[in-house]
């Protein structure tokens, strides 16, 4: 086995420009309609040969970031360690994050942080899996894993782990993200949208959909999918249509016209999202306000994503939005950008400030 000195990834963040969330599954996960969509935040993570694995995190929000085995990178490298065998098995590596990614921000910067470590083991023990073989790993990390390989606009059902990336033309689009003061937990926000759900069913006298509205862009619209009547009370897997995919975001997409593109964005998430830390409301309505083409909550939130015509008026919404006192702050990305790409400087650099 050959071994090099260290290995870096950079790995995007992402964001969902359809969510559509179906029914709990008995597995406790939901499946998923989404159109993922990486953009132009980076998280950076290099992998060196060590004694025992380790892992150490820099950056925005580090101090919240697992330091342990619970830590979403040290599990792929376990997960790539196991898939690959061999010598790797008695191979230790020592992973450095350094964060730009938001913590629990529904950017899935774990799962970046996550798929930067499958790549960069990769590399580092020269085992030669093939980017599928590395989404089949990815998979069982978590659901948004194998996307942040991937990177672009892609389709993700199931979990959000089965993959069809989306044909668009290369158009980059331009987007403001406000950071929010506080997190949310993914688990709590798709357990608010349950609630949500079983509230609007109840309130509907067993006769309703049980669907939360679709939430995002211009507020709320009809969400295309058809109620099924009757069934017992509360929610459950009968009461809750399966998602489908926007037709009218695809056609959004093809067209690279950002304004279709603006109107078509939808989560389902966003309602709870919003029920859990309301003065995201504010957040959203501001930057409809100040112009953006489209708002929405980048996945479980708390970040708010909006969506601008072109690199000017990004920046002009940015100022506005970060003088309107609404979020933490803001960052301006584009997207689409590649998934994980391993860094050409293989040795990590001493000074923190070259690192980036
Ligand atoms: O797969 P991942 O670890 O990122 O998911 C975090 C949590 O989010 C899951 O434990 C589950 O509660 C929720 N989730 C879900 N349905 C999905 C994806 C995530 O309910 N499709």
């Amino acid at each position: 086995m050959t071994i090099v000195p260290g290995v870096t990834a950079r790995v995007p963040a992402k964001l969902n420009l359809q969510l559509a969330v179906g029914p709990r599954r008995a597995d406790g996960y939901h499946g998923l309609v989404t159109v993922f969509h990486a953009v132009s935040l980076f998280d950076e993570v290099t992998a060196e040969a060590a004694g025992q694995d380790g892992v150490t995190v820099t950056g925005e929000g580090a101090d919240r970031v697992p330091a342990d085995q619970d830590n979403l990178a040290l599990r792929a490298v376990t997960a790539l360690r196991a898939a690959v065998g061999g010598a790797v098995r008695a191979a230790g590596v020592h992973v450095t994050i350094a964060k730009r990614i938001p913590v629990a921000a529904g950017l899935a910067g774990g799962s970046a942080d996550a798929a930067g470590a499958l790549v960069a083991c990769n590399e580092l023990w020269r085992s030669g899996l093939t980017q599928r073989q590395l989404v089949t790993v990815a998979a069982k990390v978590g659901s948004d894993v194998a996307f942040a390989l991937l990177g672009g606009t892609a389709v993700g059902r199931g979990r959000g782990e089965r993959l069809t990336p989306a044909l668009a033309p290369a158009t980059p689009y331009h987007w403001v993200l406000a950071f929010a003061d506080g997190q949310l937990s993914t688990p709590e926000v798709y357990a608010a949208l349950d609630r949500l759900r079983a509230a609007a069913k109840g309130a509907k006298g067993d006769r309703g959909d049980g669907q939360s509205p679709r939430a995002g862009a211009r507020g709320e619209r009809g969400d295309g999918q058809s109620p099924r009547a009757g069934g017992p009370r509360g929610v459950g897997p009968r009461e809750i249509a399966e998602p489908n995919l926007d037709a009218a975001l695809m056609t959004a997409l093809r067209s690279g016209d950002p304004t279709r593109v603006g109107r078509a964005v939808s989560n389902d998430l966003q309602p709870a999202a919003v029920a859990l830390f309301p003065a995201l409301r504010k957040t959203l309505a501001a930057g409809l306000e100040l112009g953006a083409l489209g708002a929405l909550v980048a996945g479980s939130g708390p970040t708010c994503a909006f969506l601008a015509s072109n690199a000017d008026r990004a920046l002009d919404l940015a100022v506005s939005l970060s003088g309107a006192g609404v979020c933490r702050s803001v960052a301006r990305v584009t997207g689409p950008v590649p998934g994980t790409v391993i860094l050409p400087d293989l040795r990590t650099p001493k000074d923190p400030k070259t690192a980036r």
